[in-house]
């Protein structure tokens, strides 16, 4: 039995969809406002909880032989990558070392170690990847750059309207992971002998700037882009102002202040690393968006 956490989530919807499509029992933890039905239509056991509370996620970890942890503070938690992240991850850990569990997969995130300050999430992801390491747990940490489903609204929009939004740089490099092949991954970390207790970056087959994005839409959908592209300071301005009434918000902010600033790709050894690794080819962000939007 695999307990899939986030598995509502963009990337948690995908591992469960695959787990049922090979016919693996998986148990999903979903909060019950949730939107889980799909899950729940496809065969999944359907465990009620919150990450927030110790005694959900100790029930969940009963009879359970993998876990994989893919939630994470995003919006429907207001950002609060220090319970979500942090603290719910070190009690997801210490409840599967209770409960025996045989391997535990983590999402973390490409640059985790980079030693970014002001990215909450970034520092989250690293204090539990050594506490994660320092278990005695059958380990696999995955740090994947950007998913490509966070594209399909920009996509959508794109379609619509031609608009597309760039903050900072578009020269900056970025190497977007189908979230098809990241679920694909996860699921086979427990599996595969060379995954055991080890690191990988996971990023897509090619590295791409930024501006590269907009390019690929038009390419897709035959349409001239008209492109925004705020500088960074743009963003800074708007933090700077939301600090003043909700210093929480500022803080998380930190988090995408990162990504935009910074480059997040992997390099070709990483590539070919992780394809010999997992013995399949990694699907391009053009794949991944024709395969979605049908064209
Ligand atoms: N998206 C990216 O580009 C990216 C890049 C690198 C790494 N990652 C990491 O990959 C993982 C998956 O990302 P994602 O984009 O798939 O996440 P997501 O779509 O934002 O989903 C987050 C999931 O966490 C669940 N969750 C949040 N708070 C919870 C709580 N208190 N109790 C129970 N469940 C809770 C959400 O449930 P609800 O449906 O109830 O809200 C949802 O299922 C995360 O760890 C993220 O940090 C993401």
């Amino acid at each position: 039995m695999f307990l899939v956490t986030g598995a509502t989530g963009d990337l948690g919807r995908r591992v469960v969809r695959l787990l049922r499509e090979r016919e693996t029992p998986v148990r999903s933890l979903v909060r019950l406002t949730s939107r889980y039905a799909e899950l729940e239509n496809r065969g999944a056991e359907i465990f009620i909880g919150d990450l927030r509370r110790e005694r959900d996620l100790s029930k969940a970890c009963q009879g359970v032989q993998y876990v994989i942890s893919a939630h994470g503070s995003g919006e429907s938690s207001d950002g609060d990558a220090e319970t979500i992240d942090y603290k719910a991850n070190i009690e997801l850990i210490d409840q599967s070392k209770a409960n025996g569990v045989q391997h535990f997969v983590f999402i973390s995130v490409l640059g985790t170690d980079r030693g970014y300050e002001d990215a909450p999430v970034f520092k989250a992801k690293r204090e539990v990847e050594k506490y994660l390491q320092a278990s005695g747990l059958n380990y696999t940490i995955l740090r994947p750059s950007g998913f490509a489903s966070n594209l399909l609204p920009l996509a959508e929009q794109f379609r619509k309207t031609g608009l597309y939004v760039l903050i900072g740089d578009p020269l900056s490099r970025t190497s977007i992971v189908s979230t098809d092949d990241l679920a694909r991954i996860a699921i086979e970390s427990v599996s595969t002998d060379g995954a055991r207790n080890q690191i990988f970056a996971v990023g897509g087959p090619d590295i791409l700037k930024r501006e590269d994005i907009p390019r690929l839409f038009s390419r897709i959908f035959n349409r001239e882009p008209f492109l925004l592209n705020p500088p960074l300071l743009a963003v800074d301005g708007l933090r700077s102002a939301i600090g003043l009434f909700n210093p929480k918000l500022r803080s998380s902010l930190g988090t995408l202040r990162t990504l935009l600033a910074n480059e997040f790709f992997t390099t070709p050894t990483e590539t070919e690393r992780l394809e010999s690794t997992f013995n399949f080819k990694l699907e391009t962000l053009e794949a991944f968006l024709r395969r979605y939007l049908g064209i």
